[in-house]
């Protein structure tokens, strides 16, 4: 039986801490913290010097970490983005419900698609972002924001017996206002005594609580799992496997010729359209300030952007073993087997031709496989973030991921090899230097 590898004990660690985006990006920014990185708040003016490492995030549940080379040469950005985001409930406002007065349900919604069925008798927790206002001395108020996560068996969504439905294995259309709301008590529970239990677990008192960002978290822990501990199951693999394996590799170093550059945003689950996703300014801005904290100007900010290359990357669909017929008939991917580059004609997946080729070469000097996705040309499939990051800042991009099972329900399964896979990719690819000859045809150098 196969000893679990250091990584995956370790990403075991950040996903438990990890149950919201704002958790998820609180962890990678104390890590890049521990690292040495400076972290630049986008409000304030950025002095940046070559061999200088930063970072700064966005509504505090999107970051972007850069490294800027000691001696720059012709420099482009040699980016990875992924997400922090994952679905899940969100909790209204004014979430309490009383069942026949004998039950205290709290009121969600869905964030993003998941599977609902994972959502049943579990025990779930709640975590998330709340804005607690502060007197200050002079009399002005202050709102401070702070992260709470209960971590706690909380609540619970209860399955209809099958006694009541007979029906339940035949398939079942889930209604989120009905069949998913979560039970947190009973009757005896007074009113308004949720946003006293959030209160107190912000530290403050109930009046002073006036905004949350909550989400339902499921409790089930992960686990390896399998005849020779060859998986890995656990809540939120897609994406903060990949946002893991990138921010590893970063944290090796790279090429000091150019700039590196780690991105993880939130709301990819819900089309990325948000002041803190990839489809918004956040990257562009970064990079744009990078480029002219350093002294260049917009002609230079223009080069850079066309010798800049991105990783997007996102987990893909391994095949499953009671569905194999679901994938295409020759790209088709395996947990444990490498990295997979995703393609599509219709181009919801960015790799081309120039994208794949570069990014096969970088694969090939690190030792790590490759597999080749793509959707059966008769579905849809899903879309991810590279193609929408360029609508913002365009360059050269390759989608990948790693194979996993059951993406969206709340417990997914993935292969414990291809953590260790990213890794050493992400770290080859930030170490690489890229350049054009002058026909104009890509060169990768060290
Ligand atoms: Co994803």
């Amino acid at each position: 039986m196969r000893q679990t590898k250091k990584e995956v004990k370790d990403l075991i660690d950040f996903l438990k801490k990890s149950p919201t985006a704002f958790h998820a990006v609180a962890n990678l920014r104390a890590e890049l913290l521990q690292a040495g990185f400076t972290e630049l708040p986008e409000r304030t003016r950025w002095n940046l010097v070559p061999g200088g490492r930063y970072f700064t995030t966005r509504n505090g549940s999107s970051i972007i970490a850069f490294r800027v080379g000691a001696e720059l040469k012709d420099p482009g950005f040699m980016v990875t983005a992924s997400h922090s985001d994952s679905p899940c409930f969100k909790i209204k406002e004014n979430a309490e419900i009383r069942v026949m007065n004998h039950y205290v349900q709290l009121n969600t919604e869905g964030y993003g698609g998941m599977i609902c069925s994972t959502w049943f008798d579990r025990p779930l927790s709640v975590a998330g972002r709340v804005l607690v206002r502060k007197k200050n001395e002079d009399g002005s108020e202050r709102y401070e924001t702070r992260l709470i996560d209960f971590d706690r068996d909380l609540l619970l969504i209860p399955n209809v017996a099958i006694h009541m439905n007979r029906k339940v294995n035949d398939g079942m259309a889930y209604n989120k206002q009905i069949d998913l709301l979560p039970l947190l008590g009973t009757g005896e529970m007074q009113q308004g005594e949720f946003r006293k239990l959030v209160a107190a677990e912000a530290g403050t008192e109930e009046k002073n609580l006036l905004g949350c960002d909550l989400f339902l978290y499921s409790r089930t822990q992960p686990t390896v799992w399998g005849a020779n501990n060859e998986f890995l199951s656990a809540g939120r693999l897609d994406d903060l496997e990949c946002a893991y394996g990138n921010l590893k590799g970063f944290l090796q170093g790279g090429c000091e010729k150019n700039i590196q550059v780690y991105c993880c945003f939130d709301n990819e689950e819900v089309g990325s359209l948000t002041k803190q996703g990839a489809a918004s300014t956040f990257l562009s801005d970064v990079l744009y300030r990078v480029a002219s904290g350093l002294g260049m100007d917009d002609e230079d900010y223009r080069c850079m952007t066309a010798r800049s290359f991105m990783l997007s990357c996102d987990n893909a669909h391994a095949v499953h073993p009671n569905h194999p017929e679901k994938t295409d008939v020759g790209n088709h991917v395996f947990m444990n087997e490498g990295i997979v580059i995703k393609s599509h004609a219709g181009q919801k997946y960015t790799s081309d031709a120039v994208s794949v080729a570069l990014f096969r070469g970088v694969c090939e000097k690190a030792g790590v496989p490759v597999q080749f996705f793509a959707n059966r040309s008769d579905e849809a499939g899903g879309s991810t973030l590279g193609n929408i990051a360029m609508a913002q800042v365009s360059m050269n991009t390759v989608d990948l991921g790693l194979a996993q099972l059951a993406m969206h329900s709340a417990y997914e399964t993935a292969g414990v090899a291809d953590l260790g896979y990213l890794e050493s990719a992400s770290a080859a690819f930030y170490h690489t230097y890229l350049t054009a000859d002058a026909a104009g045809n890509l060169v990768a150098a060290e």
